[in-house]
C-alpha cells in the first residue's frame, strides 16, 4: 500500500507540472483527489490494515494529498499567468497607427434658426407651446372662423384623414388650444410641422413648418403687432433689413397683412425664385376677430390680441440665402456641412 501511494504521488505530480492547460488540470485534479479518484480508492482500502499500520499509511496519504494540492495550486498560478502573457502580447496596441476619425453630427439650418428665433421671442416674454400635428377639423378651421364650404380652406390643399380629423395646415390651432385653456394676458410661441397637398418647387412643400404667435390682453393693437414683427425682423436679419407689410385677408384675423422680404437672390428686380415679384412672403398676421376670442370664451369687449404664422423654411432661406427649399430635406451633407 506504501508503494501504492507513493507511486500516485511520483506519477500525480508529474503529471500535475507537465499540464498545459486548464482542462487537462481539471482532468488530474479529479483523477486523483477527487471523491471517486485513484488516492480515495486506496483510503478505502485501509480497513484491511493493522491497527499498527493504519496510522502511518493515514498520515502518508495525508502528506501526498497535501502535496498534489500544492503542485496543483502551483500550477493553476502558473498557467494563468501564461495565458495572461499570451493575451496581452496578441492585444498589443500599436500606438502609432493613425486613429480613426468619427464624423461629427451638427445642428440642422432649420433648428438653427428656430434656436435663435425662440431666443428673440423668449426675450419679449413669450412662452413657448406646442399642439397635434393631427388636428380636429374643428381646430384647425371652425374654430378658426372658417365653416365648412368656406374659400379660405381651397388656399390650404388639405391632407384629411377622415371627415373630421386632418395634418394641420398651419399651427393658428394651437391658438384655439391655448385661448381655452389660458387667461389672458397670453403671450405664446408655438413652432411645429404643417401639412398642405401642394406641388414641391423652390419656396413650396408638403410638409413645411410655421411659428405661430399669439398675444392677448387688454389694449393690444396693431402697433403691438407691427412693433413685435419689426424687432424680430431686425434682431434676426440685422438693421438694415427691408420688410414691407401688404394688406391681406385671413377669416380670423381683422384687419390682416402679410409681411415679405426682399428677395435676396435678385434684390428686388424679379427672378425664377420670387416668380418676378422681387419679394418673398415669410408671414400672415393681423388682429384676432373677435368671433375667434367668443369660440374660445374670451370678452372681445374686454381684451384684443394679435396673432401671426409664419413659414420657417422661407425665413431660413433669407437668413442664410439658400434659394431653394428641397435643400433642407435631401440630407446631402455637402450642404449641412456649411452651417
Ligand atoms: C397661414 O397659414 C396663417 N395661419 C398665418 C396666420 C397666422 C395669419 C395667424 C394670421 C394670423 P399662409 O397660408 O399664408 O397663412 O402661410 C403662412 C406662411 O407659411 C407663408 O407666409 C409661408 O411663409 C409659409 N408657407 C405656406 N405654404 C407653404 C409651403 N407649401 N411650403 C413652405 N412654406 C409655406
Ligand atoms: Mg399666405
Amino acid at each position: 500500500m506504501k508503494q501504492q501511494l507513493e507511486s500516485i504521488r511520483n506519477i500525480a505530480l508529474q503529471a500535475i507540472e507537465k499540464a498545459e492547460d486548464h482542462q487537462t488540470l481539471e482532468n488530474l485534479r479529479i483523477k486523483y483527489l477527487g471523491k471517486k479518484g485513484e488516492l480515495t480508492a486506496i483510503l478505502k482500502q485501509m480497513g484491511k490494515l493493522s491497527a499498527e499500520e493504519r496510522p502511518i499509511i493515514g498520515q502518508l496519504a495525508n502528506d501526498i494529498r497535501s502535496a498534489i494540492e500544492e503542485t496543483f495550486a502551483v500550477r493553476v498560478s502558473h498557467l494563468k499567468e501564461t495565458l495572461l502573457l499570451q493575451k496581452l502580447k496578441h492585444e498589443t496596441i500599436d500606438v502609432t497607427l493613425p486613429g480613426k476619425r468619427r464624423e461629427l453630427g451638427a445642428k440642422h439650418p432649420l433648428s438653427i434658426v428656430l434656436d435663435e428665433i425662440k431666443e428673440i421671442f423668449i426675450g419679449m416674454g413669450f412662452d413657448i407651446v406646442e399642439g397635434p400635428e393631427v388636428e380636429s377639423d374643428y381646430y384647425n378651421f371652425e374654430a378658426l372662423n372658417i365653416p365648412k364650404n368656406h374659400p379660405a380652406r381651397d388656399t390650404q390643399d388639405t391632407f384629411y384623414i377622415n371627415e373630421n380629423v386632418v395634418l394641420r395646415t398651419q399651427t393658428s390651432p394651437v391658438q384655439i388650444r391655448t385661448m381655452e385653456t389660458r387667461q389672458p394676458p397670453i403671450r405664446i410661441i408655438s413652432p411645429g410641422r404643417v401639412y398642405r397637398s401642394d406641388a414641391v418647387d423652390a419656396t413650396h412643400s408638403p410638409l413645411f413648418h410655421q411659428i405661430e404667435g399669439l398675444v392677448v390682453d387688454k389694449g393690444i393693437t396693431f402697433a403691438d403687432l407691427k412693433g413685435t414683427l419689426e424687432t424680430f425682423v431686425k434682431r434676426l436679419y440685422g438693421e438694415n433689413s427691408v420688410v414691407r407689410f401688404r394688406p391681406h385677408h385671413f377669416p380670423f384675423t381683422e384687419p390682416s397683412a402679410e409681411v415679405d422680404v426682399q428677395c435676396f437672390s435678385c434684390h428686388g428686380d424679379g427672378c425664377r425664385l420670387c416668380k418676378q415679384e422681387g419679394w418673398i412672403e415669410i408671414l400672415g398676421c393681423g388682429m384676432v376677430h373677435p368671433k375667434v376670442l367668443k369660440n374660445c370664451g374670451i370678452d372681445p369687449e374686454v381684451f384684443s390680441g394679435f396673432a401671426l404664422g409664419m413659414g420657417l423654411e422661407r425665413v431660413v432661406m433669407r437668413r442664410y440665402n439658400i434659394d431653394d427649399m428641397r435643400l433642407f430635406y435631401e440630407n446631402d451633407i455637402r450642404f449641412l456641412k456649411q452651417f
